[in-house]
């Protein structure tokens, strides 16, 4: 298997936060591949514009609105993507939420918030669909973790906290899911030219007491390429990671930062 536009043809991948800027991208560049894609979120008006711009593409695709937080929801999700497409045999944890605060800032209920969609959501949803994957001897995990799952920076604490257990999670499970024929790896990515991304740069520069641009200037003086990633090129690492091409990789995260990682 080499990796091709046609390398995702006989799968079906369960996308959340697929109304978010990096799932978005994602559903499209997994649809143009071939595969069969369940896309959810919350929001049912985005969910209509991307199904209307995946359906350029193809016509096997399932559309969940659900907020994925609640066991029953995650349950309902499942079993409405298996019902129309069949075995779910890729997933993309994709929802998160950001909490850019300093630890005398932090609100216990956000931060209960934040776990409960940024981790503990993204392992119940893995543990359900993992279960089908172990019978059909096949299947392939990403989760969207982050630069701040790998280190810590300045008034990030519960997001770094949330985005490293994920990695912690991705580790461990791919190491008992390999044995089923199963790959679990996740992303991540540093500043993403998104909604949340463009925020955290936005919050970055009220603390500093600057505008955005400068405060942008800045971020990207501080990265080797020279720019912020765009959202399809985390969709594109994605997507290589569901495919076959990617058999022998396991349990990896792997950076998308302009090199941010070198300085
Ligand atoms: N952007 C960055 O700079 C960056 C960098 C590193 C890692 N990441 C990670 O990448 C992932 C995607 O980020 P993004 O930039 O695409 O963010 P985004 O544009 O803010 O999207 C966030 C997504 O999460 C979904 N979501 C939030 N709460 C939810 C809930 N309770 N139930 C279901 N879905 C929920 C949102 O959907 P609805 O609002 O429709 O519910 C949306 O689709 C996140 O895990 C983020 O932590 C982002």
């Amino acid at each position: 298997m080499i990796f091709s536009e046609t390398a995702l043809q006989n799968e079906h991948v369960l996308i959340t936060g697929a109304t978010g800027g990096i799932g978005y991208e994602t559903a499209k560049v997994i649809a143009s591949m071939g595969a069969s894609v369940t896309i959810t979120g919350r929001n049912e008006n985005k969910l209509a514009d991307l199904r209307k711009e995946m359906e350029e593409v193809t016509d096997k695709i399932c559309v969940h609105p659900t907020d994925i937080t609640s066991d029953e929801a995650r349950r309902a999700l499942v079993e409405a993507a298996t019902d129309k497409l069949g075995f779910i045999s890729g997933l993309v944890n994709s929802a998160g939420v950001a909490g850019n605060m300093k630890v005398e800032e932090m609100d216990e209920s956000f931060l209960e918030e934040l776990m409960d969609l940024n981790y503990y959501s993204a392992v119940m949803l893995s543990k359900q669909v993992y279960k089908k994957m172990i019978e059909n001897e096949r299947g392939a995990i990403v989760n969207v973790s982050s630069l701040s799952g790998l280190r810590g920076t300045f008034a990030n604490t519960s997001y770094a906290g949330s985005k490293f257990a994920l990695i912690g999670f991705t580790q461990s499970f791919a190491v008992e899911a390999i044995e089923q024929g199963i790959r679990v790896n996740a992303v991540s990515p540093g500043f993403v030219n998104t909604e949340m991304g463009r925020q955290a740069i936005q919050r970055k520069a009220s603390r500093n007491n600057r505008p955005f641009d400068e405060q942008m200037e800045d971020v990207k003086a501080g990265l080797p390429s020279g720019r912020i990633t765009e959202p399809e090129e985390v969709a594109n690492t994605i997507a290589f990671l569901l495919t076959d091409a990617a058999r022998n990789i396991v349990g990896e995260s792997v950076k998308i930062s302009g090199g941010s990682v070198m300085r």
